[in-house]
């Protein structure tokens, strides 16, 4: 295939609008990961497809090409298995929760999670707040514990559609990341690779998300959901709200404390209610009733059996299991500091990027990859959009180290709050559904 291509017709087709084959995909895509087709050539490619943009099966074979360019996980041995997927917010501690309550529902999450990266956070990050938990198994150590426990969380493997590493790296430095197709063709092809049979997304839409408008969002939503649907995986979708951070806490061990007290039952109404949404997709995806599916999911953090998986979770990968039951023991850092309300009135917003970006400020976050991060900083909401308050309360904690970054992130977080007269509409969290 290779001595007969020839990368200029290629490029040419896309730019005039014409539609791939799979086979010029793959010599594109594929020659690329190879190192025998030049960045330059992909870069122009890139370009033609963000203009143009590509049909679904186009995008579906684009997908399978680069989930088929490296390690693809067997899980066909293990039952009933699903991954879940966010497109990245602020304050989201949902997998913390979410994967334990699959599990305690008889379903087997063998997942790989990432690191966080400039505003968001990442699940692999958040959990090495518990010291000794590693996110490095044996692939034979990950089948056994998923097997086992029904949960097994490891990062990203670099040989997992490294084709998808490659052309982010390229469409990062070419103003092509922006770009539905190759947004959608990016993530799932990480899903395919990773073999679970059933996959749940979670697209967030705002402030602080990839997607900022619900349009822009239930686009990505059905393109995903597409491609999974033609690589016979189930797949569904739910859109959600992220204007604001989910929950009170943003910060590595915060976030963990607040999942330890959803999972105890005891959590904010709306990061509850996310995380009972996404349980219902994943058993309605098994053919589970939804009302049935609901009071399931609900009973995992009532009756303790979502926390008793995530205690054995955390005790398998290593971790000091013990702060499971004593999360007041997790390392938070002890400066405290607070941005009061301007007005008395209604919060009427608290930007996620804003509070992101925060968190980033005071070394929560990194802003390249590799740079090692502080866990135990982050930023408190005290009030969430629509509590009402008075002139000169406070609305955010900031947990500092030392003053470290302090006054980048109080600056972020005042100009990302607003106090309003009157309270602001409500907006529902879960905004639509695709399935
Ligand atoms: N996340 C990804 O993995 N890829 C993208 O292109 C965007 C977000």
């Amino acid at each position: 295939m290779t001595a007969a291509l020839n990368v200029p017709d290629l490029i040419r087709k896309k730019r005039d609008g014409e539609v791939h084959t799979r086979a010029e995909l793959e010599a594109l895509v594929l020659g690329y990961t190879r190192g025998e087709v030049p960045d330059y050539q992909i870069s122009a490619w890139l370009m033609a497809v963000y203009l143009r943009g590509m049909t679904p099966q186009e995008t579906a074979d684009l997908t399978r090409v680069m989930a088929e360019s490296g390690e693809q996980l067997d899980l066909a041995g293990l039952p009933r298995t699903v991954d879940k997927h966010s497109t990245g917010g602020v304050g989201d501690k949902t997998s913390l929760i979410l994967t334990p309550m699959l599990a305690a529902l008889g379903l087997t999450v063998a997942k790989m999670s990432g690191r966080g990266l400039a505003h968001t956070g990442g699940t692999i990050d958040k959990l090495e707040s518990f010291p000794g938990w590693t996110p490095e198994l044996s692939e034979e150590q990950f089948l056994a514990q998923a097997r086992e426990i029904g949960l097994a969380l490891v990062g990203q493997s670099r040989d997992l559609a490294p084709a998808d590493g490659k052309l982010y790296a390229l469409r990062d430095v070419t103003a092509t990341v922006d770009c539905l197709p190759l947004i959608a063709s990016s993530i799932m092809s990480k899903k395919l690779a990773s073999g679970a049979h059933t996959v749940v997304l979670d697209v967030k839409v705002g402030a602080g998300a990839f997607m900022r408008t619900l349009d822009d969002g239930r686009a990505l939503a059905r393109a995903m959901v597409d491609i999974g649907t033609r690589a016979s995986r189930l797949v569904r979708a739910v859109l959600t709200d992220m204007d604001t951070p989910l929950g009170h806490m943003a910060g590595n061990s915060l976030e963990v404390q607040e999942a330890l007290a959803t999972l105890r039952g005891e959590g904010p109404a709306d990061l509850t209610e996310l995380c009972v949404a996404l349980a219902v997709e994943a058993l309605a995806a098994y053919g589970e009733d939804e009302g049935q599916a609901e009071a399931r999911a609900r009973a995992t953090l009532r009756d303790g059996s979502a926390l008793a998986k995530f205690r054995a979770f955390v005790a398998a990968q290593g971790g000091d299991a013990t702060l499971v039951d004593h999360p007041e023991r997790l390392d938070v850092a002890p400066g405290r500091a607070e941005v009061t309300a301007p007005s008395s009135g209604f919060v009427e917003r608290v930007d996620a990027l804003a509070v992101g970006r925060a968190v980033l400020a005071l070394g929560g976050g990194r802003e390249r990859k590799g740079e090692p991060i502080d866990h135990g900083v982050g930023v408190e909401l005290l009030k969430k959009p629509g509590e009402a308050v008075q002139a000169g309360q406070a609305v955010l904690r900031l947990y500092h180290r030392g003053g470290r970054g302090l006054g980048a992130a109080r600056s972020l977080l005042e100009a990302g709050l607003s106090v309003s007269e009157t309270p602001p509409s409500p907006e529902p969290l879960i905004l639509d559904r695709v399935n």
